[in-house]
């Protein structure tokens, strides 16, 4: 069991790859606090959840909130990991400002109130990991979703903005970049493309394994950076993307 007895808070919990992270990290023994603003599919989890936290990530009060009532219920905050995340699917001449200031927000800002707000136990225990989740395209590029691909970038700046400010104080802060993985989010970003199985068959291909991720294979890399076997390991932006980077 690599997190026993941790205490780890987790966004976008009730789908994908938070979904997915979660109840990995409860198998692997920690106390998951489990946050989605899909309180339907959040009560779907099941038992192994330590608690669930319905709310939308750009609630201040809530992320406030919420880690003060965990630090008061468990003692601590050891992992915050940030799966919450919209895509719009729209190039920059199509992006109205609502759909760009929309995806800035939940990506970005909704990212860094939870980072911040699990700072203030983190600092004040001197230790402490977080995992933020971008995508292959902060890096790669991407056509098609200008907002989203800019936000991903911004997530990866933060993550090693807050990995230096940090490390001195026994706190990581890493991104995975997951490639193309079969979730709701990929599902819907396939139907909104004039030929579904085409854009899905282009996307497939553009991965040198051929495959699209499963959510627990991105699951497995945020455990490992989560887990004291990545103690050395800070402000790195992991690419796990059946080699899309690489290609
Ligand atoms: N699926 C992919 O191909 C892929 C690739 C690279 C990166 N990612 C990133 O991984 C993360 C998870 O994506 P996924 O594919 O699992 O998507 P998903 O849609 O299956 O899950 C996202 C979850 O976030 C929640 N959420 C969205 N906005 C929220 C808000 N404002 N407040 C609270 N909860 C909110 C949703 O309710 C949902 O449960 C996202 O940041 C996404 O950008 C996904």
């Amino acid at each position: 069991m690599q997190l026993a007895g941790q205490i780890a808070v987790i966004t976008g919990a009730a789908s994908g790859i938070g979904r997915a992270t979660a109840m990995r990290a409860a198998r692997e023994g920690a106390r998951v606090i489990a946050v989605d603003r899909d309180a339907a599919a959040l009560a779907e989890l099941g038992p192994s959840i330590a608690r669930s936290v319905a709310g939308d990530v750009l609630d201040e009060e809530l992320a406030r909130r919420t880690i003060e009532d965990t630090v008061h219920a468990f003692g601590r905050v050891d992992i915050l990991v940030t799966a919450a995340g919209i895509s719009l699917g729209k190039p920059a001449l199509d992006t109205a400002l609502d759909d760009w200031n929309s995806t800035l927000a939940v990506n970005v800002t909704g990212t860094f109130l939870w980072i911040r707000e699990c700072l203030r136990p983190m600092t004040a225990q001197a230790s402490g990991a977080i995992v933020t989740i971008a995508s292959q395209l902060a890096q790669a590029g991407g056509r098609g979703n200008a907002a989203y691909v800019t936000s991903k970038g911004a997530v990866v700046a933060l993550t090693n903005s807050v990995a230096l400010d940090y490390a001195d104080q026994g706190i990581r802060c890493n991104a995975v970049l997951p490639g193309a993985t079969e979730t709701p989010m990929l599902q819907r970003s396939f139907g909104r493309q004039a030929d579904p199985q085409a854009a899905r068959e282009r996307s497939r291909l553009r991965h040198a394994m051929g495959r699209f991720g499963k959510p627990e294979e991105i699951a497995a890399a945020v455990l490992y950076l989560a887990s004291p076997d990545a103690a050395f390991v800070t402000g790195v932006a992991l690419p796990v993307d059946g080699g899309w980077l690489a290609a």
